[in-house]
């Protein structure tokens, strides 16, 4: 592993899931340990990089060198995101955060009330942004790189998620019990085909993105 193949530059990652308040006792959230973006943020760090990690809600402690930025919601990652870029331009931008796709609209303030055994409380959803594709289409923007995580056709999916968000690189996770495990195995798409990251722990995966992600900016 090359430690000084991303040195001078800076990149900015989503990690984790994001948790949506129903009421101030409950929510929805998606099933996301945030090991995978921990692991590339560390390995990031590891190759000479400055590293900061905006993470939704994980039991996960920052990884060492990397400057973390906690949020809960979908829209405070954005905001933090669009914040970050504002203040320190970044050279790559990798999102492994598992976004909740929507948000409750009509949240309440109040835990809500069990009032009687029949009825049950009318949930409206909201769109939430898109992160990866608000900066994708920045101009610009940091050479972005997606992730993507389906649970069937990954060779036509990924390859097809990658062109529709407008990105250089999307990474696909292989295999269906990857959330909360130790091991994974990729596949990496690019304009030229894809690659596969052969079945390791999540960080010999992650230096092995990062090194891709490095042959690639500095080229
Ligand atoms: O379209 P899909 O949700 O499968 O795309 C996954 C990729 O997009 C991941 O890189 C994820 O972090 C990013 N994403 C995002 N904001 C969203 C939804 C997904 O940044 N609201």
């Amino acid at each position: 592993f090359q430690t000084k193949s991303l040195r001078g530059k800076h990149l900015l990652i989503t990690a984790g899931p994001t948790f949506e308040p129903i009421d101030p006792v409950r929510g929805i959230t998606n099933l996301s340990s945030g090991k995978m973006g921990y692991a590339i943020a560390q390995a990031a760090w590891q190759a000479g990089a400055t590293v900061t990690l905006i993470s939704g809600p994980t039991a996960l402690a920052a990884p060492y060198g990397v400057r973390r930025i906690q949020v809960q919601t979908a829209q405070q990652m954005h905001d933090a995101v669009m914040a970050q870029l504002a203040s320190q331009p970044s050279d790559v931008f990798v999102a492994v955060a598992a976004v909740a796709d929507w948000r409750v609209a009509n949240a309440s303030n109040q835990k809500l009330k069990k009032t009687s055994d029949s009825d049950t409380p009318q949930l409206e959803f909201a769109l939430n942004p898109d992160i990866l594709a608000s900066v994708a289409a920045l101009k610009n923007a940091p050479y972005c790189v997606g992730f993507a995580a389906e649970s069937e056709k990954l060779l036509e999916y990924g390859a097809a998620k990658r062109i529709k968000k407008n990105i250089p690189l999307l990474v696909g996770n292989i295999g269906h019990a990857t959330f909360g495990s130790d091991d994974n195995e990729l596949v990496l798409f690019d304009k030229n085909g894809h690659q596969h990251i052969a079945r390791a722990d999540k960080l010999t995966l992650a230096q092995g993105l990062i090194t891709e992600i490095a042959a690639r900016i500095n080229k």
